[in-house]
């Protein structure tokens, strides 16, 4: 067994749903392995200004349901300079922090892993991200509670849509991924996704207009990723663009923003953190270090930090067909 007598966990990036169940399962699995568990607050900046909260198994009582993050999360710049990195181990050690858990997106882990290079800390980072972008995890905690939310207000869209015989563009979070527009686009029956992954060769708004022309639909909800390809993008574009060159067509934006990230996580996402944390302790135990807590299959996978944040997680083509027919 590695010695590791006290790890930090913190949040870092945008919130996700989950966050909560995912530092709930990290500080009671440490607790039972008797691991001294350090609160981190306010992420990277928390660890450089050295705001520290001691956690014991009743500290994170009552969390599970509950959305944002108890520990509360930024997005430091200073964390991204080397003296804010020295500020940030120097406080690491003088609170007898052996280990870290890092639970965010594809940015903090990506500073996890400068982090844990520089100084050889071992780091276990724990996907944390409404965006599912990270490589090498079929799913990250947050995601399918945004999805549901997602849905949720697709489905009220409609009613107003269908009474308008109108195209409602809706634009959703994702940053540079098009994983919640596209499901999102199945799961709510909408006409369309206008994702980036897709070809830029390929003119999504023309297609869909295409394919409309072969349906008897009056009313449309095309779901559009907020992600932009060459300076271009996002709902406004492509509902600027109807006006111009579809005159005949009344269209309408929808910007969810972040109300896709608050909220109650899902059971699914209460049950992906927990084995997620849980993990991330075994991990430790076990002596491995910088690696990302994922899931594949249904079997909970250890991914090297630096694999999860370089590479690319594509999206299945079957889901873009699949959206394509059954959207007739
Ligand atoms: O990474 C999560 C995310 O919600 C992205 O989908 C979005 O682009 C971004 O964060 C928004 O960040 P902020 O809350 O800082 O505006």
């Amino acid at each position: 067994m590695a010695d590791i007598n006290t790890i930090g966990v913190l949040t870092s990036g945008g919130d996700s749903p989950g966050m909560n169940a995912a530092i709930r399962a990290v500080t009671r699995t440490a607790r039972f392995n008797n691991i001294n568990v350090i609160g981190v607050m306010r992420g990277y900046q928390g660890l450089i200004e050295g705001e520290f909260v001691k956690f014991t198994s009743s500290s994170v009582s009552n969390t599970i349901q509950r959305g944002g993050t108890i520990l509360k999360t930024a997005r430091s710049s200073e964390f991204m300079t080397d003296e804010g990195r020295r500020k940030a181990y120097e406080n690491m050690k003088q609170a007898g922090i052996d280990a870290l858990v890092v639970i965010g997106g594809n940015g903090s882990l990506t500073g996890a892993q400068l982090f844990a290079r520089e100084y050889d800390i071992p780091i276990i980072g724990l996907p944390g991200t409404i965006d599912n972008d990270l490589y090498g995890t079929d799913y990250t905690i947050g995601y399918d509670s945004a999805l549901n939310t997602i849905v949720e207000c697709v489905d009220k869209i409609r009613d107003t849509a269908n009474s308008h015989d109108r195209i409602f563009f809706i634009e959703v979070m994702g940053r540079d991924a098009g994983f919640l527009a596209q499901n999102s686009a199945i799961a709510s029956g909408a006409e369309a996704a206008i994702i980036p992954e897709s070809s830029t060769a390929v003119d999504q708004l023309a297609e869909f207009i295409e394919r409309g022309k072969r349906k008897s639909k009056n009313s449309a909800i095309v779901l559009v990723s907020e992600a932009q390809k060459n300076g271009v993008g996002g709902a406004f574009y492509y509902a600027d663009r109807v006006k111009k060159e579809y005159p005949q067509f009344d269209a309408r934006v929808t910007i969810l923003g972040h109300l896709q990230r608050g909220g109650m996580p899902s059971a699914y996402d209460r049950i992906l953190a927990s084995r997620m944390g849980y993990a991330a302790i075994e991990a430790l135990l076990e002596g491995q270090r910088n690696i990302m807590v994922g899931i594949k299959n249904d079997e909970i996978v250890y991914v090297p930090i630096q694999r999860a944040v370089k590479l690319d997680k594509p999206i299945n083509p079957e889901l873009i067909s699949v959206l394509n027919v059954l959207s007739m």
